[in-house]
């Protein structure tokens, strides 16, 4: 079975066509990172437009990059939120009309589902497992059934982990979307210069808190430059980075040892920091669970990972009509 997956939940055009939930045929991703980086931020209103210009480019691209036509397509999957209702609503009714004119079935995908299915994409990776979804725009903490069901253990409270980074990397100078940067530079700082707080970790549960983190390191830098201190900004990186990878780990720790799942994803873009992921892999070998990520091309955000996620959502019956519509938020 071949799914055309779309996403443009925030500032990447993508289209994808997947096989059987897992093997990727071809993938266009027009992204614009460039243009928001100039404003520091995504900006709403030039994501829609962007995404308008580029939907139906990128999606002919991705037909000629495969060799297929709308006959080898079985039925089409778009990502209907959480995200940006300007950028959803361009590419639901980008497949709303594709499925109005060709006659086939329609999945409307919750985003976060998307990021979980990464894991399977290329891989031979089955549910049950235990899931840490690490974005721009979430984090959070997810049991995963065979029939690929998700049962929600905690989420943030305020800022995701992503947005710490990014709002992070702003106060020390860095370039939109700072994550990757302040990963690279907290390789090379020292992670006791800072003593950041590590949110709700004397807390039960599975919930998460970064905003406090984010303060804490703007009240350090504020107190650095009214005493004109030079700020090393690779020991700020170290230090916040070990504060949030602290906490995942801990929460990810207590989640497997309750629910005794003996494997775990760790999933969206914030997966891709190289810091967490060898943290994680070190878990792997002290505790002998099997740790996956996705590779990291699809650990931000894809169209073929809707695809995949639209695959698993098709098997289980779970088909949209044309009245699917985009929702800014939207539960899993
Ligand atoms: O999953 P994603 O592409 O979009 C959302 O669904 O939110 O994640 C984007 C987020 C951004 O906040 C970006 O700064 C962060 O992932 N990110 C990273 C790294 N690469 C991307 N954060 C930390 N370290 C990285 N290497
Ligand atoms: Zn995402």
């Amino acid at each position: 079975m071949i799914i055309l997956g779309i996403e443009t939940s925030c500032d990447e055009t993508s289209a994808a066509l997947v096989r059987d939930g897992r093997e990727l045929i071809s993938e266009v991703t027009a992204t614009q990172m460039q243009i928001h980086a100039a404003f520091g931020g995504v900006v709403p209103e030039v994501a829609s437009r962007h995404h308008v210009e580029d939907i139906t480019r990128v999606v002919d691209e991705t037909f000629r990059e495969a060799g297929c036509t709308w006959h080898d397509v079985d039925a089409i999957a778009v990502t209907c939120g959480p995200g940006l209702l300007g950028s959803l609503l361009v590419g639901v009714s980008a497949a709303k009309g594709y499925a109005l004119a060709t006659g086939k079935p329609l999945i409307g995908v919750h985003h976060i589902a998307g990021h979980v299915a990464a894991a399977t994409l290329n891989s031979q990776i089955r549910p049950p497992f235990l899931c840490l979804v690490v974005s721009g725009g979430h984090t959070e903490l997810l049991t995963v059934d065979e029939q690929f069901c998700f049962t929600k253990l905690g989420g943030t409270r305020d800022d995701a982990a992503g947005e710490a980074y990014d709002k992070v990397a702003r106060l020390i100078g860095l370039a939109y979307p700072g994550g990757p940067k302040v990963d690279e530079l907290a390789h090379e700082g020292n992670k006791e210069a800072y003593a950041f707080p590590r949110g709700l970790l004397d807390e039960e549960g599975y919930d998460f808190s970064f905003s406090g983190l984010k303060s804490a390191v703007n009240n350090a830098l504020t107190k650095q430059r009214n005493r004109r201190e030079e700020i090393d900004a690779k020991d700020v990186c170290a230090s916040f980075q070990a504060a949030v990878i602290d906490v995942l780990e801990e929460k990810t720790k207590r989640a497997l040892a309750h629910t005794g799942y003996q494997r775990l994803v760790v999933a969206g873009g914030v997966a891709a920091n190289r810091g967490l992921r060898s943290r994680f892999t070190a878990l792997a070998s002290a505790t002998g669970v099997e740790v996956v990520f996705p590779p990291l091309r699809w650990c931000t955000d894809n169209a073929a990972m809707i695809a995949s996620a639209g695959y698993y959502r098709f098997q289980q019956g779970k088909e949209s009509d044309l009245s699917l519509n985009a929702y800014a938020q939207l539960s899993l």
